[in-house]
Formats: structure tokens, C-alpha cells, sequence
């Protein structure tokens, strides 16, 4: 299937690892030239650097902290001035610290937040001028099941995932009539470094050990293993593509049946 992607301009945040790299990688192996933004300079341009060896496609690095609306605008500003246009966002930067009520302080739910759900709206919010004059526009955000399966020790992402997920539909209905279409993609546990740094929470949080705690967290996926990232960019691209023509404000989870086996068994 041709994804009508050739010639796009697609911005995604968080490109240096994890599922922002595949999902960039996956876009450029479809044709469209990509500007992804990290913290860490080194490993952002060797993922440019890579992307462009695998598939030919222009890659433009950007540092930047989504944590401001500055660094969004850096992000947003450099990749128009480089491109001349931008038609995709994917908004994937996210970390947001595990724990349960007891171990978080104030401040590890405002970062939660400040970078999770504010970061995704400070480069939506830049780009959408943009999307609407042009009457075209994809921005798919790399959410989280917590957002839809509340859980006791992933208090802040659940937070930020849910609000997330509201912000996602609501904007698909005010930017339909301009052409852009905005969905949510909600994965479960999918096995990159962010993956390792939860598994060390819940093994503290559960009193187990790391190995037990993953193994524990496998067993709650009917699939019966971790999600790939490029698993994650498979459903991402397609959203990005303009087959999905008629699909926003659409949430989907792609957690291997996670979600509906821990809420059938509460
Ligand atoms: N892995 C999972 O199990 C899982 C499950 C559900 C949802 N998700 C969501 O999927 C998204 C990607 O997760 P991942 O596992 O691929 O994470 P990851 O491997 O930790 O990668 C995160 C990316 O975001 C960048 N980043 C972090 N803070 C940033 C900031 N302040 N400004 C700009 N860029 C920043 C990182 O680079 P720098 O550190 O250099 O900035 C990196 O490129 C996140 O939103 C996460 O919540 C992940």
C-alpha cells in the first residue's frame, strides 16, 4: 500500500531513541523527510545520521527542551525555516515519573505533566497556524494505556496520559473542518530504556526484584511479551498517512490486550 507519503515534512519529538526513532524512521523509509528533536545532541545526530544511511531521506536534528514553550517553538521554527513547509507531528517526548501517592512529591507530578501533556500542547499549539493554512495536517500523540487503565503506581502518566487522551479528541473535532486530523496512540509496555526505568519502579514499589517485576508485567499482556517500538510506528505511520483520511479522534491502544485483561480482572 502506498502511504502517500513522499514529499511530507514530519516533525517528531523525542527522535533520538525509543519509539520516537522508529516512528522517524519508519516515516523517512516511507518517503517523507523528517525534523526530530532531543535533549542529548550526541545521540540525536547519530540517530540522524542513521535514519538518513537506512533510507536516503533528509533528517534534520534539532536540541531542544519541550519542557518550555520556547523550546517547542525552536523545534517548530528551525524545521520550517529548513523544510519551507511541515505537515506531520508526532508528539512522543514524554517521561513521566512511576510511584505511588506516598513516594511522589509535588514536583514529580508537575514534571509529569509540565513534559507529558504540556509539551505535547506547546508544539501542537505552533504548529497548527501552519496545518490550518494550508487546510492539511496529521498529528498523532504517542500516549500510554495508563491513560485508560488507571493503575496504583503509575499515578502521574496515568494523569498526564488521561489528559492527554481528552486534549487528542477534543482538538480532532475543532481541526476537522480544516483537513487535520489528530489521534491518539496508546501503547503498553514497550521494551526501551524508559520500559527498564518503570520495571526499577515497580520492582521497589512491589518489593521484587527487576527480573520478577518485568516477568510480573509480561504475564499481564495476553500476547505474552513486550511490544517493539516499531510495532508502535507501524500504527503511528499509518495515521500519518493520508490513507488514514477519515480517522481522527480516534484512541487506540496497542498493548497486546493488556488494557482489557487488567480491567476485566478488577
Ligand atoms: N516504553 C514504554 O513502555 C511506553 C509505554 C507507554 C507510553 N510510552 C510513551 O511513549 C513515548 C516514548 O517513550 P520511549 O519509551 O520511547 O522513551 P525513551 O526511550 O526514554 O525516549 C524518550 C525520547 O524523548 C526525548 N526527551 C525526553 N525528555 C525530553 C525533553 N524534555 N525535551 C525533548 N525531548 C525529550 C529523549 O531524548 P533526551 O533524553 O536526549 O531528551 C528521547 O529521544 C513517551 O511519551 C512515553 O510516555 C512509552
Amino acid at each position: 500500500m502506498d502511504l502517500g507519503l513522499t514529499g511530507r515534512v514530519a516533525l517528531i519529538t523525542g527522535g533520538s531513541k525509543g519509539i520516537g526513532y522508529a516512528c522517524a524512521l519508519g516515516l523517512a523509509r516511507e518517503g517523507a523527510s523528517v525534523a526530530i528533536c532531543a535533549r542529548g545532541q550526541e545521540r540525536l545526530q547519530q540517530a540522524a545520521r542513521e535514519i538518513t544511511s537506512q533510507t536516503g531521506q533528509e533528517v534534520l536534528a534539532v536540541v531542544a527542551d519541550l519542557t518550555t514553550q520556547a523550546g517547542a517553538e525552536h523545534f517548530v521554527n528551525a524545521a520550517l525555516q529548513h523544510f519551507g513547509r511541515l505537515d506531520i507531528l508526532v508528539n512522543n517526548a514524554g517521561s513521566s515519573p512511576g510511584g505511588s501517592l506516598a513516594n511522589l512529591e509535588e514536583h514529580h507530578w508537575m514534571e509529569s505533566l509540565n513534559l507529558k501533556f504540556m509539551g505535547y500542547v506547546r508544539t501542537t499549539k505552533a504548529v497548527v497556524p501552519h496545518m490550518k493554512a494550508q487546510r492539511w495536517g496529521r498529528i498523532v500523540n504517542v500516549i500510554g494505556n495508563d491513560g485508560v487503565k488507571p493503575i496504583y503506581f503509575e499515578l502521574t502518566p496515568g494523569a498526564a496520559n488521561a489528559a492527554g487522551i481528552n486534549f487528542t479528541l477534543a482538538l480532532a473535532e475543532e481541526l476537522a473542518p480544516y483537513g487535520i486530523t489528530v489521534n491518539a496512540v496508546n501503547p503498553g509496555p514497550v521494551d526501551t530504556e524508559r520500559w527498564w526505568g518503570l520495571v526499577r519502579t515497580m520492582a521497589r514499589e512491589k518489593g521484587i526484584s527487576e527480573e520478577e517485576a518485568n516477568a510480573l508485567a509480561i504475564k499481564s499482556i495476553p500476547i505474552g511479551r513486550l511490544c517493539t517500538p516499531e510495532e508502535v510506528a507501524n500504527v503511528v505511520v499509518f495515521l500519518a498517512s493520508t490513507r488514514a483520511s477519515f480517522v481522527t479522534g480516534a484512541s487506540i491502544t496497542v498493548d497486546g490486550a493488556q488494557r482489557k485483561a487488567l480491567m476485566d480482572a478488577h
